[in-house]
């Protein structure tokens, strides 16, 4: 994650445009679009081979991601809502599908990501809700932070009776 202060604008690209990039296993990325590299405010030699959290912004909850890596690793594909930090400072929200790349043996390669542009009425309640699940990470180290985090939005998933994707589809499809 970089360091670099936070301004607090909320920028967009081209709502016809994606937003992609692939990575390795660990997340380290091997290819991004254009789109993502005008948007990021990166050069393409700063993005390529680096872990994907130098766009993390702090606004994420950290379960996401842990909760993100899970689904993965089973082959599963993750779809989220997720705010993103520029090299400026500046961030942007996007709504990514996250899937699997496999070799010619079918075994798992490497990671692909195609984001648009989160519909603006959806800001709200989605930086709502990673507050709360964010509020359960106050005061903890990294691990006991992502652990809180993943096991508070899971619970919070088991007591609306919804699993994962259906409930991120079903707010994306409401919105648009
Ligand atoms: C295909 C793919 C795309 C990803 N896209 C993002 C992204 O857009 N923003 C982000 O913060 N992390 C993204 N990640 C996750 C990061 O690799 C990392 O797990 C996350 O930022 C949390 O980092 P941290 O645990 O070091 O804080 C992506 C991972 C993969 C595999």
């Amino acid at each position: 994650m970089t360091s670099v202060f936070l301004t607090g604008k909320d920028i967009s690209c081209d709502p016809q445009r994606v937003i992609v990039s692939k990575t390795d296993l660990r997340g380290n990325i091997i290819y991004a679009n254009d789109v993502f590299i005008n948007i990021s405010g990166y050069c393409e030699s700063e993005l390529l081979n680096v872990n994907h959290n130098i766009i993390r912004h702090p606004l994420m909850a950290r379960g996401i991601f842990r909760f993100m890596w899970e689904q993965l690793k089973k082959d599963n594909e993750f779809f989220a809502f997720v705010v993103n930090q520029c090299k400026n400072g500046d961030h942007y929200w996007v709504f990514a599908h996250v899937t699997s790349t496999k070799d010619i043996h079918d075994n798992i390669n490497g990671y692909y990501s195609v984001r648009r542009m989160m519909p603006e009425k959806l800001k709200p309640t989605i930086t709502a809700l990673y507050e709360k699940i964010r509020a359960t990470e106050n005061g903890l180290d990294k691990k006991r932070a992502t652990k809180a985090s993943y096991d508070f939005f899971v619970q919070y998933l088991k007591n609306n009776n919804i699993d994962y994707n259906a409930y991120i589809c079903n707010l994306y499809r409401a919105s648009i």
